[in-house]
């Protein structure tokens, strides 16, 4: 694919030019703060590059899906707040999407100023499946930078969405592609074209039926699938052991069962854990305990015990494999993080990736979140990506209608 960058823009002259950018600020928020800025940090060196060459940006992004309506819950503003705490520039915001208010703003916006507009998803037109629909605001979002107005992708989160702001603006005004989704480009494309061995994938998270197609295109090329989270449990499961009341996807039982036996055909070995902490109950105070993954159903509290983490035993031997690996990808939390006594396996997992002298990439979503809430530094992995979905698609090897929209051949 022939992509036409950032630098180009830049080396061609910005100053005083409207500047559309589409970012990822899609980021989690708790009683209306945010929780986690890393997408809105990651977001920063283009806005501010784009800003102190001289141009007048005007930021489009979305938050959570707010069906196509205004939701107070779902506004930018905490963002926008957040983002002004980060750059030295003015940060203007828009009270609209692409109405009054964001027009009269972006026309009176001055070279190295910011304008950030509410919530694209506001406007149901931006995820509509009519494409005159989505056509018609992609025109109007065009028409807020005006006849020398350019376009900017730097969302990678979202280039495996067709909406609006992120495909059909394409055909409306000169594209480029933000930095952000040139490094994900080159570090996703080194996971699946040219890995150092031993090449280690960690997968966890809630459900194993999110990680089918990624199993299916990475049991080629890794050495070692290492299973945590929710999804380990049918994968338990598939090979015959009880789980009690952990999370169970019965449906893929046989799907699964087909990746273990095919895994030794495909050249990769799954590590699945040998050792589970069972609690009496999903919570952060349940009483737990640590039992083979074979004995699940054993707990002193009743058969009816769920998993919530990876033992200590299977968090050791993840560890190993994972700080001699040349390549490490990792997608999804071990347990739940989120509550301290079953956060160790993530936590452990984690700080082998910060060992490891290989390439680690971090794949988005969950698994960033948690680096970031466990402390650690994030500069000790190769690579956080901001890409979530995304990422997983493309390592699924699908054509995302986002990076084939902004393909210039
Ligand atoms: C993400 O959070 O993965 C991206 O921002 C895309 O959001 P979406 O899944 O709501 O389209």
């Amino acid at each position: 694919m022939a992509y036409i960058s950032l630098d180009e823009l830049l080396s061609s002259g910005v100053s005083g030019r409207r500047v559309l950018v589409r970012s990822d600020l899609n980021v989690p928020l708790e009683d209306g703060k945010v929780t986690d800025d890393g997408r809105i940090r990651a977001s920063v060196p283009v806005i501010t590059a784009l800003a102190d060459a001289g141009a007048r940006v005007v930021v489009m992004a979305h938050l959570g899906r707010p069906q196509g309506k205004f939701r107070t819950e779902f506004s930018l503003v905490p963002v926008v707040e957040r983002l002004r705490s980060l750059v030295p520039l003015t940060v203007r915001m828009a009270s609209d999407v692409s109405g009054d208010d964001a027009r009269k703003q972006a026309g009176s916006l001055v070279g190295g100023e910011v304008l950030v507009l509410e919530n694209l998803r506001f406007d149901a037109r931006e995820t509509s499946k009519d494409n005159a629909e989505r056509d018609s605001f992609a025109a109007e979002l065009a028409a807020l930078v005006g006849e020398d107005g350019v376009y900017v992708d730097d969302a990678f989160g979202a280039v495996h969405r067709k909406h609006a702001s992120v495909t059909d603006i394409t055909r409306h005004l000169p594209a480029y592609v933000g930095n952000l989704v040139s490094t994900e480009l080159k570090v996703l494309g080194k996971l699946t074209t040219n890995p150092d061995h031993p090449y280690v994938v960690v997968l966890g998270g809630a459900k194993v039926s999110d990680k089918l197609a990624v199993i299916d295109n990475l049991m080629e090329r890794a050495d070692y699938l290492l299973v945590g989270g929710g999804m380990v449990f049918t994968f338990l499961a598939a090979m015959g052991h009880k789980v009690g009341g952990s999370m169970l996807e019965a449906d893929q039982v046989e799907t699964v069962r087909g990746y273990l036996d095919s895994a030794e055909q495909a050249g990769c070995e799954f590590i699945l854990p040998t050792d589970i902490v069972v609690a009496s109950r999903f919570s952060a105070d349940a009483e737990h305990e640590v039992l083979a993954s074979e004995d699940i159903e054993n707990a002193t509290f009743g058969a009816s015990g769920l998993g919530l983490d990876i033992g200590p035993t299977s968090a050791e031997s993840f560890a190993r494999h994972i700080r001699s690996a040349g390549t490490v990808f990792w997608n999804g939390p071990m347990g739940v993080f989120e509550f301290d006594a079953f956060a160790d396996g993530t936590r452990i997992v984690a700080q082998a990736l910060a060992e490891c002298d290989g390439f680690t990439v971090v794949g988005g979503g969950d698994s960033a979140a948690a680096v970031r809430a466990l402390g650690f530094d994030e500069s000790s992995f190769g690579h956080i990506s901001t890409g979530g979905g995304a990422s997983l698609e493309y390592l699924e090897g699908k054509e995302l209608p986002g990076l084939m929209a902004l393909d210039r051949q």
